[in-house]
């Protein structure tokens, strides 16, 4: 008979409206159930509880938003009534952990109050009267026990005693040591609009990427959510129309940088991580006119597509009428370029995703709003992807993006190849909101470089 024990999951307090999104998306990847008991986003835990510890730590450590997971023994608003329940807690069940030969620690952990090591020592003792029988070690103990005094989320007026008091035993830790390993700081290859790594590996965990998964970003850039596909066992491919960025010969992002290494790339980057097997290419393609073949199929794809602000939104095109390239200039000739409107790069990218997931593949993309304009509406939508995740990060008090999470629930018919959404065009509608036309924004970013140029005191070449 299977047996539900609670436990407690310690969040990252940050990116909260993700959580559900990320947490639902790995109860899919590792199908099984997990309950909810109480989960209130403004408090940095959640207690759930679970019939597989196993299955727990699967989720656990591919989650990016979860710090720890505990298997909660007591819990309580104070602290006398919580070491009561410790005592009364049954033996059998901690038995398993209190053996003679398992060493073990009790840490803890106090949110929002500092606390002294001499403080923090007495906690510590108030429960010497647990059983414990083998030897203490605190570093890589067998069973680490965890005492946690929560004093809510306001850290410049913290109450006098905590709200919430947790018992229990550490179970599995998230990936947050991993944000650190990819930080963008560090990485060899960045550009102005590079995905810092949390974000991109919710993403990967939304599309729920895992070993060998072929996953396409076609709007690649530098790269990053092909490093976090990577990361999880995909095998990874990227494109993007810009033949600068994909050889690094973009402006250096960096402020101090002067000019981009010889040896910067993509491939660099996976080389950095040690993710090279994992990298199949990229490739300078117009998104508008893919060139995949029909029964290509992907895992999953994730993408950031141009919002048009830090960078154009743009396709090869032109509006001359009747327009020819004769057979002398071809070798030498540039495509122009026109404008990419919000509208057509979702519509082009469900439609592709649609014919070329696989199904039950996901889409996992970033979607510009107008908050004030928001409505589940104005979202774009294709009938053969169900949109399974909607999370807003607010970019500031006018505009934000949603991380939208699409499942393929069938192939396209003929008809609904063709299907056509209408959506808000965001970038007219933000600049229209800051009175700002094309002419302004160029020379706001003429401006800008120029300050820069100033500051660094460089070469007027650079500008
Ligand atoms: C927001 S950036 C992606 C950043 C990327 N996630 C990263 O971490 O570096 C969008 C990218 O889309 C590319 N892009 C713009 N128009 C495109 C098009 N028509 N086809 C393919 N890529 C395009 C831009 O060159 C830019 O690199």
């Amino acid at each position: 008979m299977s047996k539900w024990k609670k436990y407690i999951l310690w969040f990252a307090h940050e990116h909260i409206e993700f959580r559900f999104a990320e947490m639902d998306s790995l109860l899919a990847m590792f199908n099984f159930e997990m309950r909810y008991v109480e989960q209130d986003n403004t408090a940095p835990y959640w207690i759930v509880e679970c019939d597989s510890e196993s299955n727990l730590k699967k989720l656990v450590s591919r989650s990016v938003l979860v710090r720890s997971c505990i298997e909660l023994w007591a819990h309580s608003k104070d602290t006398q009534s919580l070491h009561n329940q410790l005592k009364n807690y049954p033996k059998h069940l901690m038995d398993p952990f209190f053996r003679p030969d398992l060493s073990f620690k009790i840490e803890v952990e106090t949110f929002c109050r500092h606390f002294t090591q001499k403080e923090k020592i007495d906690k510590v003792e108030s429960f010497s009267y647990l059983p414990v029988k083998g030897p203490v070690r605190l570093k890589d103990p067998d069973v680490c026990l965890q005492y946690i005094e929560y004093y809510g989320v306001r850290a410049n007026d913290p109450p006098k005693l905590p709200y919430d008091v947790f018992f229990g035993r550490w179970v599995a830790s998230g990936l947050r040591q991993l944000i650190q390993k990819l930080s963008l700081k560090t990485r060899k290859f960045i550009g102005n609009t590079s995905m810092d790594p949390q974000l991109s590996l919710l993403m990967a965990n939304q599309a729920k990427v895992k070993s060998g998964d072929i996953v396409l970003d076609p709007f690649v850039g530098s790269g990053s959510l092909l490093v976090a596909a990577a990361q999880f066992g995909g095998y990874v491919v990227g494109g993007d129309i810009d033949y600068l960025m994909l050889h690094a010969r973009t402006r250096p992002s960096r402020i101090r940088q002067k000019e981009r290494a010889t040896d910067e790339s993509i491939k660099a980057n996976m080389e950095q991580y040690n993710l090279q097997h994992r990298y199949l290419d990229v490739l300078i393609n117009d998104f508008s006119c893919s060139f995949w073949r029909d029964r290509v199929e992907f895992d999953s794809i994730i993408t950031d597509p141009p919002y048009g602000i830090r960078e154009a939104t743009e396709k090869v095109g032109t509006n001359k009428e009747n327009f020819t390239v004769s057979e002398k200039h071809l070798p030498t000739h540039i495509p122009a370029k026109v404008e990419y409107s919000i509208a057509n790069i979702y519509k082009d990218l469900l439609q592709f995703s649609a014919k070329h997931l696989k199904l039950g593949g996901r889409l996992v993309c970033w979607f510009p709003v107008f908050r004030e304009d928001y409505s589940d509406e104005g979202l774009p939508s294709h009938s053969c992807l169900q949109l399974v995740a909607n999370s807003e990060q607010v970019l500031s008090k006018v505009t934000s993006r949603r991380l939208l999470t699409f499942e393929k629930i069938r192939h396209p018919t003929l008809e609904e190849a063709q299907d056509e959404s209408e959506i808000t065009d965001f970038r007219k509608k933000y600049f229209v909101v800051r009175e700002e036309t094309r002419k302004e924004r160029r020379t706001r970013e003429a401006k800008l470089r120029y300050e820069n140029w100033i500051k660094s005191g460089k070469n007027i070449n650079n500008l």
